[in-house]
Order: C-alpha cells, then structure tokens, then sequence
C-alpha cells in the first residue's frame, strides 16, 4: 500500500547519503518509481540500480515542474544546485530542504518561484528509516503540502513539526547531533568495563550490545524513557548505585543540558 500524501510527481536533487535514504524509503513506502527523477551528477552505482529496478528517471531531460522538490545536496552545493533547479520551481512546487544551516529566507532567495517551503533537519538513523526530523514551513505552506511534506520526511522515521524556524538549531542539538552522543555512551561504558577488569574487546562487545539493546526496547515500548530505567531499578542494589552518580547534582543531566547548548549555539554560528 502507497504511504498517504506522496506526491504525485517528485524530483529529488542530491541522491548521496541522505537523499538515498530518502529516496529507498519512498519506494518503501509504495511511492511508484516512475513519479520519480532524480537530479545528481553522480549517484553512486547502488543508486543506480535502485532507480533501474524500480523506474526511477535519473537525470532526465526536460523535465517540467514537480508538485515536489526535494534538496538533499551538501549545504554548499545549494548556489550550483539552484542555478540548474530553480527553473522547476514555481510558486505551486512544494520544496522539502534537508540542507543543515540553510534558512528558508536563504532557500527562497536561490529558488525565486519557491512560495512552499519546508527546512528539515534529520539524522544518521534516517539510513535505516529509523531517523528523527524535526521540520519547519514557510507561512505560504498550505496544510495539504504540509502533508506532503510529512509523508516525504516520513519515509525515513519519525517527524516533528516545529512553530517556529528558530527551534530548529535546538532540534540539530538534540537529534540532529543526538546519534553521535549515544555512541559516546558505548564507548564510555566500554572504557569504565575495561577499568572494572573485563577484557576490553569483551567489555566493548558487551557496552555495544547493551546500548544497541536498550535502544530497541526503548524504541518498541510504549513507556517512557523513565519507567523503563524505573523498572529496571531495584531499590539498594547495583543498578541504582550507579544511578546515584550518574543522576547526582553534577551527573548526566547538567553535562547534556551544557553539550546540548553548546550544539545550539555552534548550529547558530554555523548558519551565520
Ligand atoms: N547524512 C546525514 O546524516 C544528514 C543529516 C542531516 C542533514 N543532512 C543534510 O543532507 C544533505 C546531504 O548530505 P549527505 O550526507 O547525503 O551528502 P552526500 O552523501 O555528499 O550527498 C550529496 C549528493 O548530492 C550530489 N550533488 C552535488 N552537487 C549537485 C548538484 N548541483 N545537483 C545535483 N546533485 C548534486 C552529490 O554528488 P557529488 O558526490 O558528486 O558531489 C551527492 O551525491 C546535506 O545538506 C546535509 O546537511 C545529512
């Protein structure tokens, strides 16, 4: 069965990492490939074959405007990208941009037709459709695009839309960057089961395994992250003796709150 709200004619520019990604997810989801074309000098012979198989255009000629558009190029692409796309771009083309650090204001001023605009931000678990985006739309969006755009960026997890363009700098912070902090904490834990005596490759078998785990569970419960440490937290014993360190005054908390801002603000630098 198609995904409700794909679009019924699409160009995706910029099928590396992420637009891959996308692009396997809406085939995933039903979106049949021949609504498809895809814009890309140099797409990997993966790519390739996947637009084979399913009938996806790769770099067709003539191509006319598409109710969708989506930016999956690296951010300083975006000026040559533009230069070759804005021509498909009128004001009835819904844009969905992936580019990190590029505004809608900084979109809009590349693709003068753009009206439609939604400024996405997604992460690394995006690659097996495990990923969480958060999403931001110009004013001129009407809802139906918006449901365009949520089944466009749905193709790869989870989605959130966001008031305000603003709060996207706080979503690249939490689960744009978030992935790289998880895999801080299998390092970590394997270091700390390497000093507690464990043979180290043991003990990094057993910390990736743990956080691989707990990841899962957490993904397929419907509880919150709380009730599942809860649960498994017996009162005087070890796991709740660690918690006591972790959980201190000068525990894990404060630590996230500073990495966290510390993100934000580099996200703020960064998109000038
Ligand atoms: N990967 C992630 O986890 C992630 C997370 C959040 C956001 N993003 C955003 O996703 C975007 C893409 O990142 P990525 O990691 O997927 O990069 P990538 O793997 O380098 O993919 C970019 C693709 O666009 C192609 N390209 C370059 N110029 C083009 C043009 N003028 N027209 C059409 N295609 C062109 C590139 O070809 P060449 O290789 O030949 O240049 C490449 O295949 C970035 O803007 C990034 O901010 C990525």
């Amino acid at each position: 069965m198609t995904r409700a709200g794909l679009p019924a004619s699409l160009v995706l520019v910029g099928a590396g990492k992420m637009g891959g990604a996308l692009l396997e997810g809406w085939l995933a989801d039903g979106l049949p490939g021949p609504r498809v074309a895809v814009v890309d000098p140099a797409v990997s012979p993966e790519t390739a074959r996947l637009c084979g198989t399913h009938g996806v255009r790769l770099n067709p000629p003539g191509l006319g405007a598409p109710e969708a558009l989506v930016l999956a190029i690296k951010p300083q692409g975006l000026e040559g990208a533009a230069a070759s796309v804005a021509a498909l771009v009128t004001p009835a083309t819904l844009v969905v941009s992936v580019l990190a650090g590029k505004t809608l204001a900084d979109l809009k001023a590349r693709l003068p037709g753009a009206r439609a605009v939604v400024r996405a931000m997604p992460n690394l678990p995006a690659s097996i459709r495990r990923g969480a985006t958060g999403a931001a739309a110009s004013p001129e969006t009407t809802e139906a695009q918006r449901r365009v755009a949520d089944a466009l960026l749905s193709g790869v997890g989870l989605v959130e839309w966001l008031d305000s363009e603003d709060l996207i700098d706080a979503v690249t912070a939490v689960s744009g960057s978030g992935p790289a902090y998880v895999f801080l904490l299998a390092e970590a834990l394997a270091e700390a089961g390497a000093a507690a005596g464990l043979p180290p490759e043991v003990a990094a078998r057993l910390a990736r395994q743990t956080v691989a785990g707990a990841g899962e569970l957490l993904g397929r419960s419907p509880q919150e992250a709380a009730t599942l440490r809860q649960n498994v937290t017996s009162p005087g014993g070890t796991t709740a003796a660690a918690l006591g360190v972790l959980m201190a005054g000068d525990g894990l908390a404060p630590l996230m709150r500073a990495a966290v801002a510390a993100a934000r603000r580099r996200a703020e630098e960064l998109a000038g």
